[in-house]
């Protein structure tokens, strides 16, 4: 049955891949040419919402090989902003792995912002960002506020919330790659580092946040959900414990369905 519904999902992708080559052959060609983990339609949604903003500083976390960043970047070049899109990308480690180490990773993603003409737009923070660094990436910052903040990384999106909602404007725009009610659990390994549980994470801190009145969607194209920062939200209801109780409860959900298939926790 679960193959059943896969192989049903890869057509459907194929499909709408062979009508986006005609129909958005600008966010295609870039797709094919960057290996971009999104659809096509995701990417010029993004450029498209971009293109409408204030010409304020972005962030994305997760660049990967630049995709989505030049995407981001392409919306500042052509409407002639001042503001930069800051990437955060890690450059290491999970689908990283695919493409090699460290050194490979930064040369690749710095070979397609020259390519795709963006590199002016761009200030790279080639780090992993985590809740104790990131001042260095918010000093990247140069404008007063931020017009958006995207996320497509490891899921810790109450790390992202918690440095950047309170610099993004009202009415700003927040990107959240990854948000589906799944799980696919796994042991925790150097190419799956959050175990399987991407999605799921996601999924219930984004829910929590919303309840919070932080984010108010706008959008949803397959599992990737656009919002914006609600005017008069009130960041005081944010509690970082309430995320981290959400973390642990799905730490233990995968160590639970982890021995009941008994299979090790972590493959490292
Ligand atoms: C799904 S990929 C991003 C795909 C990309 N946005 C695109 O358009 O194709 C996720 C990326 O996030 C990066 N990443 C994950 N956690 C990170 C972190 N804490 N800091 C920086 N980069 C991170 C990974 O190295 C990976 O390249």
């Amino acid at each position: 049955m679960l193959q059943i519904k896969s192989s049903l999902k890869q057509s459907v992708k194929s499909l709408v891949l062979s009508y986006e080559q005609f129909t958005n052959s600008r966010f295609y060609k870039l797709r094919e040419e960057t290996n971009g983990m999104l659809l096509p339609i995701v990417y010029r949604k993004m450029y498209d919402l971009c293109s409408q903003l204030p010409d304020l500083d972005i962030i994305e976390v997760g660049g990967a090989t630049g995709t989505g960043s030049v995407a981001l970047a392409w919306a500042l070049k052509d409407r002639q902003k001042q503001s930069k899109l800051i990437v955060v990308e890690k450059c290491e480690g999970g689908t990283r792995v695919d493409v090699g180490g460290y050194a490979e990773n930064l040369q690749l993603i710095n070979s397609h912002f020259s390519k795709f003409g963006v590199s002016e737009q761009i200030r790279l923070f080639p780090k992993e960002l985590t809740f104790d660094n990131g001042n260095e990436a918010i000093s990247l910052i140069q404008t007063p506020q931020l017009a958006a903040f995207v996320h497509d990384a490891d899921g810790r999106i109450d790390r992202d919330f918690f440095l950047f909602w309170p610099l993004l404007c009202e009415g700003g725009l927040i990107i959240i790659d990854d948000y589906a009610n799944e799980a696919n659990y796994q042991p925790i390994s150097e190419r799956h580092p959050l175990g399987g549980a991407k999605l799921i994470l996601t999924y219930r801190l984004l829910n929590q946040i919303i309840e919070w009145g932080l984010f108010k969607p706008t959008h949803k194209i397959g599992k990737t959900i656009f919002g914006i920062k609600p005017s008069n939200a009130d960041f005081s209801r944010f509690n970082l414990a309430t995320c981290a109780k959400i973390v642990d409860e799905i730490e233990a959900e995968r160590k639970a369905y982890l021995a009941s298939q008994k299979i090790p926790v972590s493959a490292i």
